[in-house]
């Protein structure tokens, strides 16, 4: 049952064979299931490719499926329709959203922005397609040092929206780059004096952090990268144990490369399970189906917005 563009899950019977029909109904509709790292286990287990922001936007700009269904965020699926003008991309759960693309609201951003008037603006792709019209280059946690790096040293720079992020970026490129005050609320969340704790029970695990993550837990990492990053990093250890500060999502493929290694998610600060994306897992392998078997929810664009929004993602796939 479609309500208000949204869809009901009751109407899946419990005897379903919900893999069976998303894999038949990729073929009926001529369809490509990308997931992100973040996803349930099931539903990454669906997917015809799972990968971070970046490797997600690369599969999407060569994609040649008539229907985009994006088991990821708001922001993702929106940068696969800003590619993909001419096919249906579909969102699971139109509400998931993201703290960084929410914090960084464009009529702000735009007076931000206009108190830097010399500075380019260098946005991480967790912003809405407004923000990424205002932006001259966007990036992702993969490739924001390569491309700042290619920013001549004269050039002043306004990154926005995740600080922590921003900070990390300061600090590995020896830029001075203005920051909007913006963070992830999974990222922010992970406590480091539980961290060190965990890193005394277990002197012998690499820590490995995200770079939304605050400075005092990046300070314990072993490495700092991307989704994929961490997850490459793991393949390619030797060591046995990893604390992994990122949201626990991504230890499933870790799992599946690494079975005899051990990966334990760093804890958030407080008990909850607050270090699990609170937009991402909105997504189920329910909802995946109902939105393939309606072609609803649907991402659209307002034309003039999706051509501003193009230009920095075209730049960035350049550039990496
Ligand atoms: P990645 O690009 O590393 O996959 O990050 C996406 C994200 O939302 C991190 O919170
Ligand atoms: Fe946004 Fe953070 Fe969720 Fe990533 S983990 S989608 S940055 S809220």
């Amino acid at each position: 049952m479609k309500v208000g563009g949204l869809i009901e899950e009751t109407e899946v019977s419990a005897l379903l064979d919900l893999e069976g029909e998303i894999e038949r109904l990729k073929e009926d509709l001529h369809a490509v299931v990308l997931a992100h790292y973040y996803q349930d286990s099931e539903v990454q287990d669906v997917a015809d490719f799972v990968g971070d922001s970046l490797q997600l936007s690369q599969q999407v700009a060569k994609t040649s499926a008539e229907v985009i269904v994006f088991a990821g965020v708001h922001f993702m699926a929106e940068t696969a329709k800003i590619l993909n003008p001419s096919k249906q991309v579909l969102l699971p759960d139109l509400g998931a959203g993201c703290s960084l693309a929410e914090g960084c609201p464009a009529p702000l951003f735009s007076r931000f922005r206009q108190t830097y008037p010399d500075h380019i603006v260098i946005s991480y792709i967790n912003c809405t397609a407004e923000i990424k019209a205002m932006s001259d280059i966007i990036c992702t946690s993969s490739n924001a040092e390569k491309i700042i790096n290619q920013i001549p040293k004269e050039q002043p720079i306004l990154f926005a929206p995740d600080q922590n992020l921003g900070r990390y970026l300061i600090k590995k490129t020896g830029r001075n780059l203005t920051l909007w005050p913006g963070t992830c609320v999974v990222h922010e969340m992970f406590s480091e004096k539980k961290l060190v704790l965990l890193m005394l029970h277990h002197p012998h695990a690499k820590v490995l952090a995200h770079p939304e993550c605050e400075a005092g837990v990046l300070q314990h990492a072993d490495y700092i990268g991307s989704t994929s990053g961490i997850l490459n990093y793991v393949k390619q250890s030797e060591a046995a144990e990893f604390i992994i500060a990122t949201e626990p999502g991504i230890i499933h493929q870790m799992e599946k490369a690494c079975p005899h290694k051990t990966f334990i998610p760093a804890p958030p600060d407080g008990d909850c399970a607050c270090n699990q994306c609170p937009h991402m897992r909105l997504n189920s392998l329910e909802k995946l189906y109902l939105c393939m078997k309606h072609r609803a929810p649907e991402i659209t664009l307002d034309e003039e917005l999706r051509l501003l929004a193009l230009r920095p993602i075209q730049r960035m796939l350049d550039m990496s």
